[in-house]
């Protein structure tokens, strides 16, 4: 049995929660492969929200097993917090497996994170301020505290205080932020390696024997492939890769046991922090779409900010990704609007017009939208039982974009419930 990655096709905030939520149900396992607290997701079960930033929404369907891969990033304190807020409303946290090579995100790297984007002013990136750019910067230069770190107390204190030496000197003299204390952190690291510990597994191991044994195998990306460190709208990214082929060194598996990249992409763009957005929205329609999309962040509760949908950058995230098909997400938001722009090529400085997205950042700054008009169709969507039954407008948006990338969209979404994201060639057809 493949293994399917699903992966945000856009920056972000897609709506791959509750893709990864549907197809979580027909699968044994649900791993993450990147990201750390940065990401966040909102699933509605039974009428309980949840809000999860570690742990996989696998989690809701007893005999799932979730995967944290060691390409993760851990903050213990936000990931025992959610342990416990699933525990208490009856949700057993016994299925979630930890990779000890995961790196933690340590009281420093959240400290630097904040110290940093505030010294940056107005250039800031506008990151989630979660320490997830210091901890992956650590990892890369070998001072990272991995979560495997934590069951051996003398190699810890060890490397805390190594770590500390370094980044205090930071804090104090380059940032003028507070100092941490060794003993402090070490009185915190106890509790985090009680409660890691019966998570800690061989994450690579265990996801190889699954697939081995024919099991259903879905690697989650978080974030969007445009916030890929390697092949985003750089320095305007996250420090990982989020596109899919970070899910096999993130999980630990070789490529060709990938058979199905299912990409999520909102029927609008969103996005947060700064940088370039060709697409951005000018204007009153700008509130519109973040009111009716109820664009604000799952992590931060900031604006999102809106645009219409980008073709070129979506062409780009099925190139990088090899998307195989694709969701398309909150198609009703867009039902309130008569005209619907649609980008399918940029205007370049010099007048030069392109479908495929700049490989040059001076160019993708300064590109400026061509927008095909689409009609609306001026109609909810909630009584849609199936993508065939649409009105015949939100059909033809549909159809649109799949001509336009040439890939096939399996699958829509039309509301926040579960049961309404319609499969355009019937469940049995889905991955995972
Ligand atoms: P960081 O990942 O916190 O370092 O933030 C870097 C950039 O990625 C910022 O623009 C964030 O707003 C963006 N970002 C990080 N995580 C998410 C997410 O889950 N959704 C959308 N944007 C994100």
């Amino acid at each position: 049995m493949p293994a399917t990655v699903i992966v945000g096709a856009q920056w972000g905030d897609e709506g791959k929660g509750k893709i990864v939520d549907l197809l979580a149900e027909h699968s044994d396992l649900v791993c993450r492969y990147q990201g750390g607290p940065n990401a966040g997701h909102t699933i509605i079960a039974a009428g309980e929200t949840y809000k999860l930033h570690h742990i996989p929404s696998g989690i809701l369907y007893p005999g799932t097993l979730c995967v944290l891969g060691a390409g993760c990033v851990i903050d213990p304190d936000v990931f025992i917090l959610e342990l416990d807020d699933l525990e208490a409303r009856g949700v057993s946290t016994d299925a979630v497996r930890v990779s000890g090579n995961a790196h933690l995100v340590m009281p420093w790297h959240v400290a630097l994170d904040k110290a940093s984007e505030r010294r940056l002013g107005s250039l800031q990136i506008g990151t989630t301020r979660r320490g997830i750019g210091p901890t992956y910067a650590d990892k890369y230069g070998r001072i990272g505290i991995r979560a495997q770190d934590l069951l051996d107390e003398k190699i810890l204190r060890q490397k805390i205080e190594i770590a500390l030496a370094e980044k205090n000197v930071l804090l104090e003299r380059v940032y003028g932020a507070e100092r941490l204390e060794l003993e402090d952190v070490l009185a915190r690291s106890g509790n985090w390696a009680t409660r890691l510990r019966p998570h800690l597994v061989d994450t690579s191991l265990l996801v190889d024997q699954a697939l081995r044994r024919g099991a259903r195998v879905l690697l989650e990306g978080a974030q969007g492939s445009l916030l890929d460190v390697d092949h985003g709208t750089y320095p305007f990214v996250t420090s990982s890769n989020p596109i899919a082929g970070g899910a096999a060194t993130g999980v630990g598996i070789g490529p060709t046991r990938i058979d199905e990249v299912l990409g999520v992409a909102k029927a609008y763009v969103t996005r947060v922090g700064e940088g370039p957005f060709p697409t951005e929205i000018e204007g009153p329609d700008q509130a519109r779409v973040r009111t009716l999309g109820s664009e604000f962040g799952t992590t931060t509760g900031r604006e999102r900010r809106c645009g219409w949908l980008d073709l070129v950058a979506l062409r780009f995230a099925a190139r990088i990704n090899g998307l195989t098909s694709l969701a398309l997400t909150k198609l009703d938001v867009l039902s309130a609007f008569a005209e619907l722009p649609v980008c399918t090529a940029y205007r370049l400085p010099g007048g030069l017009v392109t479908s495929e997205f700049p490989a040059h950042q001076s160019e993708f700054h300064h590109a400026e939208p061509v927008y095909e008009t689409l009609p609306g169709w001026l109609e909810p969507l909630d009584g849609a039982a199936d993508a065939g039954a649409l009105p015949a407008h939100a059909r033809r948006y549909v159809e649109f974009v799949e001509a336009e990338l040439g890939v096939d969209v399996s699958l829509v979404g039309t509301g926040a419930q579960r049961e309404s994201v319609l499969s355009r060639h019937g469940l049995a057809a889905l991955p995972g």
